[in-house]
């Protein structure tokens, strides 16, 4: 794995530096707490606690057992449980788009009596956050607010009743603890001082809670009076940066160690430095940063009285789980390493989407109108499905769009009043019963406004007035308003009233199927363009991060790296690809360019100008480049498993990709592509997407290489540009072939290309064909309609052939000889993670546990030492 430390020079908006953290917006919940005691200001933060009454609607109120309570601040005293239903939650008013440091704190105390250990699942919003399983437990996370209500949910998954003493909110500044993807879990914060005194706030603004650790046996410690400027990124408290910790023996290394379950789990550290000795002249502190024995960062020197902050920007892994992080002197260095403070975390991947936030607010607006109480109504109303609301049905089968609500059955739910106007802003209903209620009032006109509400039930009802003409007109409407005795009868299609079952049929005019296929036409081309808006906001973000780094390097430089250019890893676009190390440890690929051509020199300038432009998880990185005269080199990270090509072909002698990876490897490659089409800016062609461009690394993630012949397609407004074409045979769109237009289609052509090749692993061109190229051959077997002739026999008919269908005709679509019918790669990207689910539900079994795996964490110091401080 590449390892970026980045190191953040203290340099802060002034903007910052008057926008210091206003405790207000913090959030302090006592759970559990009468509505009469609240708010009250707790020790040792002095914040106002509040209850939690109307922030759960279940629950009863408990209290810890007397023998606890000498050990707890009273925020811990009181707590809620849920006794009854599987999900019960509680919702908070937060601002979207916010990072919030959320901590969720557990004291069972044997507030029941029963003596018997919590074990229960937390969920924020629909996504699984952790199973509790202690009796003492602190859960942090650091997360990104996706709208302005946050649901933490405690689900039953056994006999253990849930409960919770304490919840806190945080905001933090977004550009602080940043995850490439995913949040952060909590795995330690540490400060170094051997004064057992843990801190929080009002010295951390942020309430940061840090412990103090200390190995007296090994570390020396090292404290100022002076003032340390703590002005970063990270504002840490003062009382964290003026103690710090060095190896007793000046020549030591400093040692960190910890230990990760499950060991594949990744995680990042952050690492906060201050010099707070005096130096003398002749004084010098500089160490390496290595993780278990790699390099990682260094050599650097901490600066007197000021904080810097030295972190990962690409989340980091240890063998078998257990981690060394060491500080080790550099021979210029006459002092020992010094360390201030340290905190790490995991990640976690939260994959389930929210339901779409005005549906919420809907479905909230009609819950609230008619006072209603089920038990299941609690947290995101579609998802995840096994607690979906009762009588709802969503739309959720496209995991990178949000879940919508497409149907509401509140039949006999014992409603009173009118039909609310809350129902309006369900916009993706298609199916509404409200039948066998005691509603009155008229049938508001708001029904027919909802496009595809096509199915309404409201008999047995006391509605009165007559139906309005819009919901009468409106095509394929199927309404029943039998049984509402006072409800009048105005138009002709409505003569069914009298009788007991029959329903309003609305006649459909003339040219049914003309309509049909223009309601198909237009509900596909509001789903496209929806989800394509999605996934849209949902794109990565360019991190600028990496940008800090020097990544020029000198000739000599590249040839120290690869030994001399001694190992050849393959041959790319005008070059040879040699292995080499960086910095001893790192391993990387060096593109060599071949001397005296034009056109390489062009591409090498295109590639380094677009790859330090552009961070994509599926783009292959550049770790740097050499340009030094004649002599050019591109320096990328290591892909350690080459090219999907000699995959397919089986040159590289390892065992055959399975069809769910294929589609995963599609899927990331599509991605990847996606993000050059609607993420960089100006967007970007490939203009060479085929297998041997597609490289994987050790864990089979794939990336897109070779951006030599990549361009900028979007130029002042126009969709095209004409360029000189370019690409390789048998992957190059026809079109673009023929016109010399050039649009992101082009690369939609070549994926199909390559869609083709991983599902039948046949050569693009073979001559001995009698359709050489592959599209002609697949057309020819589909016509056949035999899908097992198409599919690579050397897959055994292992894969769900839904799956393969599916991909296949994805794959036929993208080469669709007009460009314009082809898919965009949104569209791609959404239905290619289809196929891939429904071949791992088919192959999954093991996966419901992936799921539950909780990651326990043993430090082999600072643990928790002082619950009476907290
Ligand atoms: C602390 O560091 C910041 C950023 O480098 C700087 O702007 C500020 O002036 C410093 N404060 C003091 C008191 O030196
Ligand atoms: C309370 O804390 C003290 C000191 O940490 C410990 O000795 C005692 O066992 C704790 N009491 C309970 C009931 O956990
Ligand atoms: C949350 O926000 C809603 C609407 O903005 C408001 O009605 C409600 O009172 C708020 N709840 C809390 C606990 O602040
Ligand atoms: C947690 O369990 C341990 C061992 O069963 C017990 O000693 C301790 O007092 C319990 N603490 C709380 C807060 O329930
Ligand atoms: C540290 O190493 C230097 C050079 O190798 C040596 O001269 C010195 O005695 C060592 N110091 C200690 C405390 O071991
Ligand atoms: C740190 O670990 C190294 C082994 O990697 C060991 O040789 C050294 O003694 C340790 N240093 C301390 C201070 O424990
Ligand atoms: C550094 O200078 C001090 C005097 O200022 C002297 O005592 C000390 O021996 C010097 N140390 C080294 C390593 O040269
Ligand atoms: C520290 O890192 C630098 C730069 O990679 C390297 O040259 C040096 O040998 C390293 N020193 C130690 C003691 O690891
Ligand atoms: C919901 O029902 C529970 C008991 O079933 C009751 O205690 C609670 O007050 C009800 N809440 C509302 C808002 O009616
Ligand atoms: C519907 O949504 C709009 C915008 O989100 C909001 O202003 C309005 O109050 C909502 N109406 C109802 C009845 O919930
Ligand atoms: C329906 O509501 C009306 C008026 O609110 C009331 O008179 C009637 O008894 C209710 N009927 C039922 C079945 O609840």
């Amino acid at each position: 794995m590449e390892r970026y430390f980045m190191f953040i020079a203290t340099c802060v908006l002034i903007l910052h530096l008057v926008q210091a953290q206003d405790p207000t917006r913090f959030i302090n919940v006592d759970c559990g707490l009468p509505p009469h005691e609240s708010p009250y200001n707790a020790l040792p933060t002095g914040l106002p606690y509040t209850s939690d009454a109307g922030l759960v609607n279940s629950g009863k109120t408990g209290i810890i057992a007397k023998e606890f309570e000498p050990n707890y601040t009273k925020p811990f005293l009181r707590l809620r449980y849920f006794p009854d239903g599987v999900r019960n939650c509680y919702s908070l008013n937060v601002t979207r788009d916010t990072s919030y440091m959320i901590k969720a704190k557990f004291v069972y105390g044997n507030y029941d009596g029963l003596k018997i250990d919590p074990n229960f699942d937390l969920y924020l919003g629909p996504n699984i956050w952790t199973t509790v399983t202690s009796n003492d437990t602190r859960e942090e996370i650091i997360h990104v607010t996706k709208s302005n209500s946050l649901q933490v949910c405690l689900v039953k998954t056994g006999i253990s009743i849930p409960f919770i003493n304490v919840l806190e909110l945080r905001p933090l500044r977004k550009t602080a603890y940043v995850t490439e993807s995913g949040s952060f879990k909590f795995l330690f914060r540490t400060y170094f001082s051997n004064s057992g005194l843990k801190i929080r706030y009002p010295d951390d603004i942020y309430d940061r809670e840090w412990n103090a650790f200390f190995l007296e046996k090994s570390w020396a410690q090292v404290t100022t009076n002076l003032n340390v400027n703590v002005t970063n990124n990270y504002e840490l408290p003062q009382g964290v940066m003026a103690t710090g910790a060095i190896p007793l023996n000046a020549n030591a290394t400093m040692n960190i160690t910890w230990t990760i379950d499950p060991p594949t789990t990744k995680f990042y550290s952050y690492m906060h430095f201050a010099e707070i000795q005096t130096l003398r002249a002749n004084d010098t502190r500089e160490f390496n940063v290595t993780l278990n024995g790699k390099y990682s960062y260094g050599p650097y020197s901490p600066v007197p009285l000021k904080t810097e902050t030295v972190l990962d920007v690409k989340p980091e892994q240890c063998e078998d789980g257990a981690c060394l992080l060491q500080l080790v002197k550099t021979s210029k260095s006459t002092l020992p390493p010094l360390l201030n403070a340290i905190e790490a975390f995991t990640v976690i991947d939260f994959p389930q989407m929210e339901t779409n936030e005005d549906d919420v607010a809907g479905i909230k607006n009609v819950q609230d109108a008619y006072g209603l109480n089920k038990t299941t109504w609690q947290g995101d109303p579609c998802v995840p499905k096994q607690f979906l609301w009762d009588g709802l049905n969503c739309n959720n089968s496209d995991i990178s769009t949000p879940p919508t609500i497409t149907s509401l059955d509140l039949s006999a739910s014992g409603l009173t009043g009118i039909i609310t106007h809350a129902i309006h802003n369900l916009t993706h209903l298609q199916k509404l019963d409200l039948s066998n209620n005691n509603l009155t009032g008229v049938i508001p006109e708001f029904l027919a406004d909802i496009n595809s509400l096509l199915v309404i039930d409201l008999s047995g009802n006391n509605l009165s007035g007559s139906v309005p003409p819009s919901l009468l007109q409106k095509k394929g409407m199927k309404l029943n308003a039998d049984n509402n005795p006072h409800l009048l009868c105005t138009t002709s299609s409505c003569v069914n009233i009298g009788h007991k079952k029959k329903s309003i049929i609305v006649p459909v005019v003339a040219s049914i199927a003309s309509i049909a296929i223009f309601f198909i036409g237009a509900l596909v081309l509001f789903i496209v363009l929806r989800k394509k808006k999605a996934s849209k906001v949902e794109g990565p973000q360019s991190q600028k991060a990496i940008m800090a780094k020097n990544r020029r390097f000198t000739y000599s430089e590249v040839m120290t790296m690869t030994n001399n250019f001694q190992r050849v890893l393959g041959k790319g676009g005008f070059g040879i690809v040699y292995h080499g190390f960086v910095n001893g440890t790192e391993q990387v690929a060096v593109k060599k360019l071949s001397h005296s051509s034009s056109q390489g020199f062009k591409q090498f300038k295109a590639e380094v100008e677009l790859l330090l432009r552009v961070h994509h998880k599926n783009l292959v990185g550049l770790v740097g480049y050499c340009e030094e005269g004649e002599n050019l080199a591109l320096i990328y990270e290591y892909m350690a498993n080459g090219d999907l090509k000699e995959h397919m072909s089986g040159t590289r002698n390892r065992s055959i990709l399975n069809w769910g990876t294929r589609l995963k490897i599609a899927v990331e490659s599509a991605q990847g592509l996606e993000y050059l089409h609607n993420g960089c800016k100006p967007p970007m062609v490939h203009r060479d997407v085929k297998t041997t461009n597609i490289l994987l690394n050790e864990h089979f993630e794939a990336k897109l290489a070779d951006f030599g012949l990549s361009r900028s397609f979007l130029i002042e407004g126009q969709t095209h540009v004409s360029t000189v074409v370019a690409g390789t045979p048998g992957y190059l769109d026809p079109e673009y072939y023929r016109t010399n237009w050039l649009t992101e289609k082009s690369d939609v052509y070549s994926f199909g290309i390559v869609l083709l090749e991983i599902t039948t692993n046949r050569p693009v061109i073979d001559q001995s064909r009698e359709n050489p190229h592959i599209a002609e051959w697949v057309g020819l077997m589909l016509t056949k309609g035999d899908i097992t002739s198409i599919m690579d026999p050397s897959l055994n008919g292992d894969y769900d052939s839904g799956s393969v269908w599916k991909a296949v005709e994805l794959a036929m679509s993208c080469i669709n000889p007009s460009s314009t019918r082809r898919p965009t790669m949104s569209q791609v990207v959404i239905e290619l993670n289809d196929c891939l689910a429904s071949e791992n539900s088919r192959a999954g079994a093991s996966r419901d546990m992936d799921s539950k795996s909780s990651i326990e964490v043993s430090l082999t110091f600072g643990t928790d030492v002082n619950p009476t401080a907290r």
